[in-house]
């Protein structure tokens, strides 16, 4: 089998100008005891991924934590694992791109790489990856791994996938020595006839979106500023990065949490009660406690800001308001270049049906993307 069939992945082949994914609800985007906090079942993982393949969307993708914050027994802890969550997401979905996020230290690329093949082969090519470096240290500890320094887990990442792309291109088995890796007669089987998984990285700090744009198809901005133009500035200077560094052309992706309701002030009054009222500000401090120290995304001073988002959904960007507004947040996110959103609710089954209802056929007005096919 050659590696060079092309791909049936939407992430490569959709036409929308604006895609759009489900993130995280292998486990659930939020910190709060709000009673509508979305709790993981593998029967609503099946609803909400067939939904999202039904209406025509890009990307299901996971989340992956292997600890909870806070303390055990946290509900932050309980995630599906990624690849048994897309091998079986894979099986019931017809199009829509399933993605696993991987923990590159922990998870060997030999066998990263045959789990691929295997979840490719699945999904006749939809597979992709979602490689994260690791920054929550008490989870690294779990695997007997003191956590590299924050330069050395790129330098890691960047090797790691050298070795995950000589996997998936030659079908000979091959030695390798590297800083962190040393492979004997490499080689997986079964081999997948589709392009390389889609890999994409979230990384925000400069040596992230280094490793992004040189190993990446699809790099995150986690905006500074959320104002359109600064936006667009943002995403211009990733591509320009990635056109100047390493002469690729990459797709700019951003996450947003999502609370739709009638009208604004009803949009805004949610939020505030699950974010602040009923907010879980034991597992917001304990995520912050870990991640500040050690990832080097955010700047001093926005702290608040970014606490807020943690706590909304994943740090995401505010997407909120009745339809109409929201379609026009979408479409100035476009604008500004951006090429796809990772999207989040409170509660997924119900903003999921409710975004498709209402906000699907504005973007399609808009001309933001195509009506949804029809599945077979
Ligand atoms: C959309 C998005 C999804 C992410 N998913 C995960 C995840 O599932 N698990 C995880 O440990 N980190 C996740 N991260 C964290 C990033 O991969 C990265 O480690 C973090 O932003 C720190 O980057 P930096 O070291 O470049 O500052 C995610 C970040 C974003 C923006």
């Amino acid at each position: 089998m050659s590696s060079t069939r092309s791909t049936m992945n939407p992430i490569h082949s959709s036409t929308n100008r604006l895609k759009l994914g489900v993130f995280g609800f292998n486990g659930g985007a939020a910190f709060t005891n709000h009673p509508d906090r979305f709790v993981p079942t593998w029967d609503n993982n099946v609803r909400i991924a067939q939904l999202a393949d039904r209406l025509g969307m890009e990307a299901a993708v996971s989340a992956s934590r292997w600890k909870p914050f806070a303390s055990d027994g946290h509900y932050s802890g309980d995630l599906f694992e990624t690849f048994a969550w897309a091998a079986a997401v894979a099986a019931v979905t017809e199009r829509i791109s399933v993605m696993s996020t991987v923990h590159l230290s922990v998870v060997h690329p030999v066998i990263a790489a045959k789990s691929a093949a295997t979840i490719d082969l699945i999904s006749s090519g939809r597979f992709g990856l979602n490689l994260v470096c690791g920054w929550y240290r008490a989870e690294m500890e779990m695997f007997g791994d003191p956590m590299y320094g924050h330069e050395d887990r790129y330098a890691l990442a960047h090797e790691w996938v050298e070795v995950f792309d000589r996997l998936w291109h030659d079908p000979a088995g091959f030695d390798f020595t590297g800083r962190f890796y040393d492979l004997k007669g490499a080689i997986v089987q079964p081999r997948s006839p589709y392009r390389r998984p889609i890999l994409l990285n979230a990384g925000g700090s400069e040596r992230g979106q280094d490793f992004a744009a040189r190993d990446c198809d699809v790099a995150f901005i986690i905006p500074q500023d959320p104002r359109p133009e600064a936006l667009k500035r943002q995403v211009d200077q990733y591509r320009d990065l990635a056109r100047e560094r390493y002469g690729k052309e990459i797709q700019v992706w951003m996450s947003s949490y999502v609370v739709q309701r009638d009208t604004m002030e009803q949009a805004r009054a949610y939020v505030q009660d699950y974010v602040v009222t009923r907010g879980d500000r034991e597992g917001v401090d304990a995520f912050l406690a870990n991640n500040v120290g050690n990832a080097h995304t955010f700047p001093e001073g926005v702290l608040d800001q970014v606490r807020f988002a943690i706590a909304a959904g994943y740090g995401g960007y505010p997407i909120l308001g009745p339809a109409e507004e929201i379609t026009a947040t979408l479409a100035s996110l476009c604008d500004a270049g951006v090429d796809g959103l990772l999207l989040t609710w409170l509660d997924y089954e119900g903003g999921l049906a409710t975004f498709g209802e209402s906000v699907l056929p504005m973007l399609v007005r808009e001309g933001l993307r195509e009506p949804a096919r029809v599945l077979g």
